[in-house]
């Protein structure tokens, strides 16, 4: 059997394939049964995906991505046990410690979108203070969606548009998409072309239900502490060759 290819030779062949993805979104999954599969308690789970965060950014820096996107804490996850939920928020305020000079450093401009008003204080201050950091930089733009739920950010925006009808500043045959896009947490953000889901389920879970529209779909069976450039660069290989119709015919 022939060794799998180095993640230069797969980024040689996405920059020779040319045209890459403006934003690539994942959904990052698997990290329970990791930890299970090494009867290891579920955060430490969490905490060796915390590498693959690390290894995405790199990557996508390297592609030349404009948007990288990363589901890491839904509205229903707050649903799961006390301890884990604890866990999930002090790994994000460790994250934010760790990465935030680093993020800085390499360009990137880290954006935490979902109900942040959920989080604990501490971590809330965390996700002010790296945004703030970060708020002029170019290269990347990194969007971490905590606390987030498709459905509810869809209700907000519905409500943010129905109040400036209500008030008169807006009339009823000016809003649409674009309109409409404006109100969501991705305002200002081209809608994901490429959407990455870890661990081999095979649905969205409440994520990015509007911006999802045309995004093309990619299904990788490995754990998300298991993903590594290696996995997005095939992953953009793939999507190289798909055939992007949005419901017209082949050119
Ligand atoms: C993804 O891994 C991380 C979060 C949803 C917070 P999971 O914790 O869902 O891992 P599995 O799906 O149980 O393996
Ligand atoms: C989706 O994963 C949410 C995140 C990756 C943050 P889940 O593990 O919560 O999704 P389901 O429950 O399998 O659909
Ligand atoms: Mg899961």
């Amino acid at each position: 059997m022939s060794a799998a290819p180095a993640p230069a030779d797969l980024l040689s062949q996405i920059r020779v394939n040319g045209e890459v993805p403006r934003h690539v979104a994942i959904i990052m999954d698997g990290n329970g049964r990791w930890a299970r599969e090494r009867m290891l308690p579920r955060p430490l789970g969490h905490r060796s995906g915390m590498k693959s965060v690390r290894e995405v950014v790199e990557g996508a820096i390297e592609v030349g991505l404009e948007v990288l996107s990363l589901f890491a804490f839904s509205q229903e996850n707050w649903q799961r046990p006390e301890l884990e939920v604890a866990a999930l928020m002090s790994l994000l305020e460790e994250y934010i410690q760790r990465e935030a000079d680093e993020l800085d450093a390499q360009g990137v401009q880290v954006r935490m979108l979902g109900e942040l008003d959920r989080l604990t204080p501490a971590a809330r201050a965390a996700v002010d203070r790296v945004m703030k950091q970060t708020e002029h930089n170019t290269k990347l733009r990194l969007n971490l969606f905590i606390s987030y739920g498709a459905r509810a950010e869809i209700v907000r925006a519905t409500k943010a548009l129905a109040a400036e009808v209500a008030a008169g500043t807006r009339s009823v045959d000016a809003i649409d998409d674009a309109a409409f896009s404006e109100k969501l947490f991705t305002a200002g953000c081209p809608d994901p072309d490429l959407l990455i889901r870890t661990s081999g389920e095979q649905r969205i879970s409440n994520f990015l239900l509007w911006q999802l529209a045309y995004t093309e779909l990619y299904i990788s069976s490995v754990l998300w502490p298991d993903f590594s450039r290696r996995e997005l660069y095939g992953a953009i290989l793939d999507y190289q060759d798909r055939d992007r119709r949005f419901g017209r015919v082949s050119a």
